[in-house]
């Protein structure tokens, strides 16, 4: 089965003042049409660059991807002529981001804004656009959708604005929704509801999701697959249930020690020490290797592969490797 999305060894630069600074280093997985998948890793790992360098939304310069393949439905996106990536963003891929507000429009109602944004992709009356404008919000679960079409955005809380956000997002049907940290600034609980939304949306629709937040118990909420970054690479990669039994890089094991579990005392149990190294600064080995309490020799000058753990998991760390292991290709 040809994955919805593949990304091949991607790697992302930035140049500044004529210095490189690699991002993304050779990052790969894929996602399946109508899969869940989370992207997790701490502030900088690279995620956003990663999830815009999709769309090809990197600012050039003084960005610039160096290598690789994203491809969508098996055509690779990165040597579509550029003006073609409109078609790509409006009927394939929609993206919602942290912060609705800025995204929406203050003085147009939100009726009229998910009508625009279905407007731009279909053809229908008014009168189907206005049915489809309220099928779409009530999907989201606005209530009262029929009346609150005339409201304006600042009539609605966050987390009715991040809901007519994916609400919009939806509106040209898409096959792949990348929502980067949509639910970080709002409060947990409205932050549970709009986790909510999404699990709706992906069993009505069918869509794809790929979901980029620091937090494993979001992505926990929605996602089948995890992808772990850490300093602009893939770590660790595999089904949820697997790398929250057994996470098989340390990093990945520090991230759930540091997420409250449900059920368990509402308070951060632990905290990675250290921090992401800035981009740029790895040299050869491991880029975890100056955090890790489990470090050998190895991994200060040699990089792991992706190590083969079974079932769709896989981890980049010489110390958990399996004794007879190959490294495998992961995805
Ligand atoms: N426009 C830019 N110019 C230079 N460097 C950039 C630019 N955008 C991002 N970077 C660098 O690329 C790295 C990865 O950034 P990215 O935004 O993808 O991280 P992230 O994982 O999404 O982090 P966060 O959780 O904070 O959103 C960071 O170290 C950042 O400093
Ligand atoms: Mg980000």
């Amino acid at each position: 089965m040809t994955p919805l999305l593949k990304i091949d060894d991607l790697a992302v630069d930035f140049i500044s003042r004529g210095q490189v600074t690699r991002v993304v280093d050779g990052v790969s997985f894929t996602v399946n049409a109508g899969e869940a998948v989370g992207l997790v890793g701490e502030s900088g790992s690279g995620k956003s660059l990663t999830s815009l360098a999709v769309l090809r939304l990197i600012p050039v310069p003084p960005g610039h991807i160096a290598r690789g393949r994203i491809e969508l439905d098996g055509v690779d996106l990165l040597q579509l002529p550029i003006d073609q990536m409109p078609e790509i963003r409006g009927r394939k891929i929609s993206m919602i981001f942290q912060e609705p507000m800025s995204s929406l429009n203050p003085v147009m109602t939100v009726g009229d804004q998910v009508g625009e944004a279905i407007l731009l992709h279909q053809r229908m009356s008014r009168e189907e656009r206005r049915a489809r404008v309220v099928q779409l919000l009530k999907m989201v679960g606005i209530p009262d959708a029929e009346a609150r079409l005339r409201a304006y955005p600042h009539q609605f809380s966050g987390g009715m604005r991040q809901r007519v956000m994916i609400a919009m997002a939806l509106a040209c049907e898409p096959r792949l929704l990348i929502a980067d940290e949509p639910t970080t600034a709002l409060d947990v609980t409205i932050q549970a509801q709009v986790l909510g939304v999404m699990n709706t949306i992906r069993q009505e629709t069918g869509t794809a999701i790929l979901l980029i937040s620091h937090d494993l118990s979001v992505i926990a909420e929605v996602c089948d697959r995890i992808v772990v970054m850490y300093a602009g690479r893939v770590v660790e990669t595999g089904p949820v249930a697997a790398i929250f039994d057994a996470p098989a890089h340390p990093y990945t094991d520090g991230l759930l020690r540091s997420i409250v579990r449900a059920g368990h005392e509402a308070r951060r149990l632990y905290q990675i020490p250290g921090s992401v190294p800035p981009a740029g600064t790895i040299k050869a080995g491991c880029p975890f290797e100056p955090r890790c309490a489990r470090k050998v020799s190895r991994c200060a000058v040699e990089m792991p592969p992706m190590f083969d753990h079974g079932s769709g998991h896989g981890a980049a760390c010489w110390v958990t490797a399996p004794a007879n292991a190959s490294d495998g290709e992961v995805r």
